[in-house]
């Protein structure tokens, strides 16, 4: 069975970096509510779409994220799962679906993650994330890894990231709380270059 792991992180604390990485080390699933959203932005839901929550940094309601989750740990031989649980109500659910083998804490100050989400550009083919300051591409708005065109996330508006931040606060922070208070919570220092958070996410999860 492959690896089971939790990344817990505000907006921009790596979580999407570390995880690309993790899927291939481990040859696990990158399990990403926020990328399966963003891939339906546009799916009738009873509760209207995903956009219309997305683009006001609220979260989507709770039913269609778990269905999200649920279907693809059942897939899955071993994860890393990104963006989820982000309330007490998904770590719940979350509880009763699947076992954990390391949940993992990406720490960084709050400044720092607003310079990182408003300067992210993502790329618009495969997904890889670039900074225009902290990791650029070779050659500005075109993607190292496949050529595609970088963009500019609809959320990283300075005007969204801090509602992201304080939907992060109220709702996500107790999340962090509650597997802190289970014992299993290890926090990694979010704010060394990539490639040491990496070496610290691998020295907790082992081989
Ligand atoms: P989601 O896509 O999950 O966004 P997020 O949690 O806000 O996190 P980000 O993807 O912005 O940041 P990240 O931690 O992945 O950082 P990254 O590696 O890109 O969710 C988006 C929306 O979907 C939510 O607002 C909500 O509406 C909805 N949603 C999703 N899940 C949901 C759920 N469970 N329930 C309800 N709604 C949900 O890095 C950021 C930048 O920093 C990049 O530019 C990167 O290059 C740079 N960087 C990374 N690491 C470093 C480093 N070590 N040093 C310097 N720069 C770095
Ligand atoms: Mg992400
Ligand atoms: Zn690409």
């Amino acid at each position: 069975m492959g690896k089971r792991i939790l990344l817990l992180g505000a907006p921009g604390a790596g979580k999407g970096t570390q995880s690309k990485q993790l899927a291939e080390k481990y040859d696990i699933d990158h399990v990403t509510t926020g990328d399966a959203l963003r891939a339906n932005k546009d799916m009738e839901t009873e509760y209207g779409t995903p956009r219309s929550f997305m683009e006001k940094g609220e979260l989507v309601p709770d039913a269609v994220v778990n269905e999200i989750v649920k279907a693809a740990l059942e897939d899955a031989d071993g994860y890393v799962l990104d963006g989820y649980p982000r309330n007490l109500s998904q770590a719940e659910y979350l509880t009763e679906i699947t076992d954990l083998d390391a949940v993992l804490y990406l720490k960084v100050a709050e400044d720092e993650l607003v310079e990182r989400l408003t300067g992210r550009r993502v790329c618009s083919e495969c997904g890889t994330n670039f900074h225009v300051k902290f990791n650029q591409p070779e050659e500005e708005g075109v993607c190292d890894e496949c050529g595609g065109e970088l963009v500019q996330r609809d959320d990283d508006t300075e005007e969204t990231v801090r509602e992201r931040l304080s939907v992060f606060e109220e709702n996500t922070q107790p999340v962090i709380e509650h597997y802190r208070d289970e014992g299993v919570l290890v926090e990694i220092d979010g704010e060394q270059t990539p490639d040491d958070v990496f070496e610290d996410i691998v020295d907790v999860v082992g081989e």
